[in-house]
């Protein structure tokens, strides 16, 4: 059976292998492979333990003896007796069945096998269903995520040995499902890896060609240059950048599944500051390095349009990427300085270090101006007092509709890419009015999310339909979880994959 899509493959054996950019296959397989290592059975809460192997009894001791009660991601190894040989047992908890614990449970298995020696395993697909099966798939290539390209000393144990997953199941549906998965796993891995890339590697012009490949998924790429953009007169934008030697650039990626279909695009628009000093309003040292994930919302913007693109979604959407560098330097703007925005409105620039809306209003007016949509979200990285409020286990939601605004709520709990919604209101509004300009960059000390969504807000045209997504504790996790390592954890591109599977596609 070969399903069609770029990242696939069939080999023989009737084993389908899916996604070549992981070092890691998931395949299918209607029957176990001869060269499995290990043999895997998920086991939903509180269910009996009853292996299909001989040593089912064992298991089921092992589990008890473990405490082991099938919560989503947990999971007892054993080693077995079969036909003379030592065999890996996994047992994986699948926890209450929901698919993001099917996704952590598939997280799991990599976690555990990835660098165990163990070079093939076999997930037991027996009365799982299609869609659960894929994402236990989903969640397992996700965890399997990792950036070597820096280690030159790597030993031969602490590399990846794990190099098939294989679903054994016969279901008709499961190739559509996996393929359709492992397209979202493809978007959630080029979020990864821009957001992972120090950023003498990853500015402007070089994010830009690590996302031209989507070229070849059929996505339209635009790209506009510093000379284009004063051109437009996107004086904010360009006032960050004019710090940096590296030049700014806006991208823009168009897919179009629909075949003309949906006219009005989903406009999405991500904040792609590749470091963030401050500028002249530097930042302390201490934790400076985080800032090479400051384009973490144009990370997440680009892994989606990847995701739609190679599963093929039937749906209209544009990701604009605003790229700029914040540096001091002697050409750097100054607090104080008033600079005047595409849509002609002029802010002062109090504090250089509140650059990200100064790159935002830019990318959403040209967005608005160029794709006329009913609908612009954007992501950003935007405020430390985002991460002041939610900590690390929700983004913080913005939005002029509450329409809008449930949908990705949904969209997070389905997805486990979780947000909560904050308040704006007129009020937040006037603490941004400026004594010399239209609006000032910066607010009073409290309430700091809200009044930069509420900067954001002034630059949304009527009748658009808008949210902001403060995502600046989401991005990056200083210890290993549900489907990540340490490091980039490529939130955004499944909240936003759900959102458009469920609202934005044509049937
Ligand atoms: N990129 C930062 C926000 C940030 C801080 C994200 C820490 C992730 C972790 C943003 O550009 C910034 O510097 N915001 C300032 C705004 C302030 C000057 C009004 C902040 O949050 O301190
Ligand atoms: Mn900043
Ligand atoms: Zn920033």
């Amino acid at each position: 059976m070969l399903i069609s899509g770029p990242h696939q493959v069939l080999v023989p054996a009737g084993t389908l292998i899916i996604a070549r950019s992981f070092f890691m296959q998931i395949a299918i397989s209607a029957t176990r492979p001869t060269d499995a290592g290990c043999l895997i059975f998920p086991v939903a809460k509180g269910a009996d333990v009853t292996p299909g192997i001989e040593a089912a009894a064992l298991a089921a001791q092992a589990a008890t003896a473990s405490r082991f009660k099938g919560e989503a991601g947990s999971i007892v190894e054993l080693f077995v007796s079969e036909g003379g040989n030592a065999l890996r047992v996994l047992l994986v908890g699948t926890g209450e069945g929901k698919l993001s614990d099917f996704e952590s449970a598939g997280a799991a298995i990599t976690a555990r096998l990835l660098t165990s020696g163990v070079t093939s395993a076999a997930v037991d697909g027996a009365g799982l269903e299609a869609d659960a099966l894929a994402h236990i798939g989903l969640g397992a290539q996700l965890r399997s995520w990792r950036i070597d390209t820096y280690r030159t000393k790597l030993s031969e144990k602490a590399k990846p040995s794990l190099e098939t997953l294989t679903l054994v199941s016969d279901s008709a549906q499961l190739p559509d499902a996996l393929a359709d998965q492992m397209g979202v796993a493809q978007g959630v891995a080029l979020t990864k890896e821009l957001v992972a890339e120090p950023a003498n590697i990853m500015y402007p012009e070089s994010f830009v060609e690590r996302v031209r490949h989507l070229a070849d998924l059929g996505v339209e790429v635009t790209v506009l240059d510093e000379n284009d953009m004063a051109k437009l007169g996107m004086g904010a934008l360009l006032g960050v950048a004019q710090g940096s030697h590296r030049k700014p650039r806006l991208l823009a990626l168009r897919w179009d599944g629909t075949g003309g279909a949906q006219e009005t695009p989903l406009v999405l628009v991500g904040k792609g500051v590749t470091f963030d000093t401050g500028g002249i309003s530097i930042k302390p040292a201490a934790g400076m390095e985080d800032m090479k994930w400051d384009m973490g919302g144009a990370g997440a913007v680009a892994g989606t349009l990847k995701a739609l693109a190679s599963r093929k979604a039937p749906t209209h959407v544009v990701g604009i990427c605003g790229l700029v560098e914040n540096m001091p330097d002697g050409n750097a703007q100054r607090p104080g300085d008033i600079v005047t925005t595409m849509s002609g409105q002029t802010v002062e620039v109090l504090n250089t270090d509140a650059e990200g809306r100064l790159v935002l209003c830019d990318a959403i007016w040209w967005a608005q101006e160029t794709y006329k949509p009913n609908t612009v979200i954007d992501l950003a990285t935007l405020t430390g007092a985002m991460i002041v409020a939610l900590g690390f286990e929700h983004g913080g939601l913005f939005a002029n509709d509450d329409g809008l605004a449930n949908q990705l709520l949904t969209a997070g709990l389905q997805s486990g890419e979780k947000l909560w919604r904050f308040p704006m209101s007129e009020a937040y509004d006037k603490l941004i009015d400026s004594p010399i300009a239209d609006i000032k960059n910066i607010g009073p000390r409290y309430g700091g999310s809200i009044t930069a969504a509420q900067f954001i807000k002034r630059f949304v045209q009527d009748d658009v339909k808008w949210a902001h997504l403060d995502i600046a504790g989401m991005v990056w996790a200083d210890k290993p979880g549900a489907t990540w390592d340490k490091g980039a954890t490529g939130y955004g591109v499944r909240l936003l994959d759900q959102l458009i599977r469920d609202h934005y596609e044509v049937a």
